[in-house]
């Protein structure tokens, strides 16, 4: 039988091995928690998709995700800003479950100049992401297919180019094992700009 881990029976370790994780998901493209499912609220239809986790603030719990400011995840936090993000290393046999609630900043410039020109293209769309249209489409202008765009026209992205900062409510950790699963829930109580965790183990 695996030996098991060193945060198998222990919170705080539990804890640091998912500040771990999501840390080296921003930064690893391998990692599974590179990408998050991020579920939304649209009237009272859930609404789920992948995203990339762009980064994770361990010293504050947010989390930050790419959008173009004009598609409906946009909309849908604008009504409601709950929101839940959804992790799972099918290797680790870890799930994390993250409930928080999100601030959209529109066109925020610290983020979008680590960007490169490349990636960039995405928010040069002439269509709002989900537009209906006739034949098949990047959406972009047909000159930037194999050709990066250059500064000049990638300015005009950022106009499309928001920011989902994710205020971490809760987050629920899952850890497959053949001894035993362990499940644990970690709430963080904000007060102002501080804030309390409470550590608890769940029945998995
Ligand atoms: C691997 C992968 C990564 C993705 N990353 C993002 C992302 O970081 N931001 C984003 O807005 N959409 C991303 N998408 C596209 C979304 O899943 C989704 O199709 C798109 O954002 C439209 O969703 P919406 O209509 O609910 O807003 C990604 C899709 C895949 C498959």
């Amino acid at each position: 039988m695996k030996e098991v881990p060193k945060f198998y029976n222990d919170l705080d370790l539990t804890l640091k091995e998912i500040e771990y994780l999501l840390s080296r998901g921003v930064k690893d493209r391998k990692s599974c928690f590179h990408y998050t499912i991020l579920s939304t609220v649209n009237n009272k239809t859930p609404e789920s998709r992948t995203v990339i986790l762009r980064s994770f603030n361990k010293d504050v719990f947010e989390l930050n995700i790419h959008s173009d400011s004009r598609s409906e995840k946009i909309n849908q936090i604008e009504a409601n800003k709950n929101v839940s993000c959804l992790f799972y290393d099918d290797k680790k046999k870890i799930q994390i479950r993250i409930n928080g609630q999100a601030k959209i900043e529109k066109s925020y410039q610290p983020s979008w100049e680590k960007l490169t020109n490349w990636s960039k293209r995405c928010y040069l769309s002439e269509n709002k992401p989900g537009t209906e249209v006739g034949k098949p489409s990047s959406g972009f202008p047909d000159r930037f297919v194999n050709e990066s765009p250059t500064d000049k026209d990638s300015i005009e992205g950022l106009k499309n180019f928001s920011v989902i900062k994710v205020i971490i409510s809760r987050i629920e950790w899952l850890y497959l094992a053949s001894q035993g699963h362990r499940r644990a829930i970690f709430k963080i109580l904000r007060e102002g700009s501080s804030y309390k965790i409470d550590k608890k183990w769940l029945i998995p």
